[in-house]
């Protein structure tokens, strides 16, 4: 059997190029080399406020985006966590061997906690139920960035400590650091590329307009400086790195070499690279967006598969610590 990769996704916000260049884009490769479950991780996003009557077509906007972009219900599961209530169960088991020492020191949870008013235990124990994610479906590689790489490790520590504690059962997942780009905001490209920072981010879905006027005005510097190319450009080169042919970055390179570059020229064709990389993805999801019901179906597929894979752990699971009357 080949190996088991797991990935969850938020159901957030717009789908960039940010994460398309940087995630996406790998996750369907994976498809072909993998097992691979990919999850819309409608359980994670309720960690902060949120708007109830909005969830639903958020999971299906994302699931139609990712499917758009690449990932394809036929090779990988594509599935929705709160389809498989085995995800929430195994949380449960698993917040009883964390330590709340580990789960204060993630520094995703200090961030997001210091712009709380009122911090509830699912921000703090939002790792825990990543790593049942994972370790539900005994996930060998797991594709993350690196802002995600703590809360990794810790499911590879709660795997350790079940092992330690009741018996040798979990395997480790690994990180798989793929080779995805790291693409910076456009309007300020010190910061990774966000959803949250309008001018910051081209969505997945955004108009042609749109994105040659974002294009336009991305950041760039004054000029080549001594050789060194400035965060901006160097951003812009990065994308067109992911839209265009090579010979056409090749031929900038050079021209910013021999200090020829204008960055209008650069823009234009950049632009031009990214729109028809878009396109079809802007037209696809918009096909499956208009065939709501053709989209659960997909997930409901896709959670039917993962839940019998997901079932089978938890009732050794459950065995494994105790609980030995069987549920009927
Ligand atoms: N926390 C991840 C993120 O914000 C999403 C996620 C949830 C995830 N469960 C996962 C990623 C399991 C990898 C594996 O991007």
């Amino acid at each position: 059997m080949s190996k088991r990769v797991f990935s969850g996704i938020q159901p957030t916000g717009s789908i960039h190029v940010g994460n398309y260049l940087g995630a996406i884009r790998n996750w369907v490769q994976l498809q072909d080399e993998y097992e691979c479950l990919f999850c819309m991780v409608d359980y994670h996003a309720i960690t902060v406020n949120y708007d109830p009557d909005g969830l639903e077509q958020r999971v299906l906007d994302a699931t139609a985006t990712n499917i758009a972009a690449g990932l394809d219900p036929d090779k990988a599961i594509i599935f929705l966590q709160s389809l498989v209530p085995e995800h929430t169960e195994l949380t449960w088991l698993l917040t009883c061997i964390t330590s709340i020492g580990a789960l204060e020191r993630m520094t995703q949870f200090k961030d997001k906690a210091a712009r709380q008013q009122q911090i509830f235990a699912g921000l703090m124990n939002y790792p825990i139920l990543m790593a049942a994610d994972i370790l539900l479906y005994k996930a060998e590689f797991v594709p993350v960035g690196d802002d995600q790489l703590q809360h990794l490790e810790l499911a590879r520590e709660l795997a350790r400590r079940f092992n330690g504690t009741f018996e040798d059962y979990f395997p480790e997942p690994k990180p798989l650091l793929t080779s995805g780009a790291r693409i910076m905001g456009l309007n300020d490209p010190t910061a990774k590329m966000s959803k949250s920072i309008e001018g910051s981010y081209i969505a997945l879905a955004e108009e042609d307009d749109s994105i040659r006027q974002k294009i336009r005005r991305a950041v760039t510097d004054p000029g080549p400086q001594g050789g060194e190319m400035g965060p901006g450009v160097r951003n812009l080169f990065t994308l067109l790195e992911g839209f265009a042919d090579e010979s056409i970055v090749e031929q900038f390179r050079r021209d910013y070499a021999d200090q020829k570059l204008r960055y209008s020229d650069l823009k234009s064709v950049l632009a031009d690279a990214i729109v028809e990389g878009l396109t079809p993805i802007r037209e696809k999801r918009a096909e499956l967006l208009a065939k709501p019901e053709d989209l659960k179906e997909i997930l409901y597929d896709g959670s039917k598969k993962a839940r019998k894979i997901a079932k089978v752990t938890m009732e050794e699971v459950r065995d494994i610590m105790g609980f030995r009357l069987p549920i009927k």
